[in-house]
């Protein structure tokens, strides 16, 4: 492990440990609180309190959902639990607390990226015999996004929504014919359309060096045909389409339409400059959608467009994204861990999620469901679920973290000036090759 991650970690783990020390301070439950000595009663009064982690919602698709189960399941009481929305330092927290076998976390969300490595180092609980036991059917869920929490025959997570990069524009300063459908076109259209109603930015991405900007690269690079690693493990990173698509990338940060400091943008930040009226394009997750028209902070209301990402020569590619649920495996309490899970990841818990955080669903039927459509026009788009289905995934391995790195490292270095794109792909194939054969 690198020293600066290494620092990272432990900072995460500090703040972590001292919020579950409050927290568990507070988890005082009936039966709990009885005097010492006295044998609790178990009544139907008490309560169970579960510690819920994931990163910052910015919409209110949590906070409604835990508020759905509370009321149908009076008995579990959810603490929510907000871990750093960078997903890579997210995932160090995680693999801190459980590697000291913390059971103060009960539920997580996962990223797709992660139930590979989580499962070999049992972190989560399988899932199948609670699946088998409540008879929970399988074949509602996306298959692909389900495959995602597999590993070794075994369900180790319920997928809760599907990500996809997507194409934000303001609606009242681009006409739809405007909409661009190359990466050069949106170079040009962000130039020309930057300033207008107040506009600062023509287009903002996720440039930081973290996760985000593997699912920026992985767009640009499929879209001119590139890959990283194939479906054989071969590393196949060092291609003339792999150069073009991040040479595009490299051109765009590098523009005069982004911000200054793109480099430090996360989705966090650029969701802000969205709502905030700040920028003409945005590329952004399906969440942006349910943000850009949230009434309470959004100062674009009713001037979100959303479309495909543009294409490079071989056509428009997002990359795939979402999470899942999974249950601690130190989990004092799995059953109403389940409990929870099971109404997070099902129809109900999406259909809330969908409608007031904009995910879109994992459960297929929910895409005719009328006040999800009526929240999302774009679901309603047979484009939208297709583009779904054709998302490019981030290679999948158990030391995927090491993969992310490589990524994350060279391309921030060609973005920064510090290393020519040959050099990247240079550099990504050796090292790639090297982690690869571990
Ligand atoms: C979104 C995606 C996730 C991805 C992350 C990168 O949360 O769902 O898969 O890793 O963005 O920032």
């Amino acid at each position: 492990m690198k020293k600066s991650r290494k620092v990272k970690l432990l900072a995460v783990f500090a703040t972590l440990s001292l919020a579950l020390a409050a927290c568990s301070s507070q988890d005082k439950t009936a039966s709990t609180a009885k005097p010492q000595g006295e044998k609790p009663k178990t009544t139907s009064q008490d309560k169970v309190t579960i510690v819920y982690a994931r990163g910052k919602d910015v919409t209110k698709g949590t906070e409604k959902m835990v508020e759905a189960f509370e009321k149908s399941h009076p008995n579990i009481d959810v603490k929510f639990r907000e871990m750093p929305s960078d997903t890579g330092q997210q995932h160090d927290a995680y693999v801190t607390a459980f590697n000291a076998k913390s059971s103060e976390i009960d539920v997580i969300d996962m990223d797709v990226i992660w139930p590979a490595e989580f499962a070999q180092a049992g972190y989560v609980l399988p899932l199948d015999r609670f699946i088998q036991q409540d008879g929970i059917d399988l074949n509602e869920y996306n298959q692909g996004a389900l495959g995602a929490a597999q590993f070794n025959g075994k369900q180790w997570a319920l997928p809760k929504f599907v990500d996809a990069g997507l194409l934000y524009y303001r609606k009242d300063l681009v006409k739809p014919e405007e909409v661009p459908k190359t990466w050069d076109e949106l170079l040009a259209k962000a130039k020309e359309k930057k300033g207008q109603g107040g506009t600062k930015f023509g287009y903002v991405l996720q440039a930081k060096q973290y996760e985000g900007l593997v699912t920026n690269t992985v767009e640009f690079v499929a879209s001119y045909g590139g890959k990283f690693i194939n479906d054989k493990n071969e590393v196949v990173v060092n291609s003339p389409e792999t150069i073009k698509g991040l040479k595009e990338l490299v051109k765009i940060a590098k523009s005069d339409v982004v911000p200054g400091n793109v480099t430090t943008f996360t989705e966090i930040e650029s969701d802000q400059a969205f709502i905030e009226g700040q920028t003409v394009f945005l590329r952004n997750w399906p969440y942006e959608y349910a943000s850009a028209n949230d009434k309470e902070k959004s100062k674009i209301v009713g001037k979100v467009g959303v479309a495909p990402l543009p294409a490079g020569d071989k056509g428009s590619a997002a990359a795939l994204g979402g999470w899942m649920a999974g249950i601690n495996k130190y989990s004092k309490h799995p059953k109403e861990a389940w409990e929870f899970l099971k109404f997070m990841a099902g129809p109900e818990g999406q259909k809330i999620d969908a409608i007031y955080g904009g995910h879109a669903p994992t459960i297929l039927k929910l895409y005719k469901d009328k006040e999800i459509l009526d929240a999302n026009p774009t679901f309603a788009d047979p484009g939208f679920v297709n583009g779904l289905n054709a998302a490019v995934s981030r290679p999948v391995a158990p030391n995927y973290p090491e993969i992310s790195d490589i990524i994350q490292i060279n391309v921030s270095k060609a973005i920064a000036g510090q290393q020519t794109v040959e050099q990247a792909v240079q550099n990504m194939e050796t090292e790639m090759k090297k982690v690869i054969k571990k």
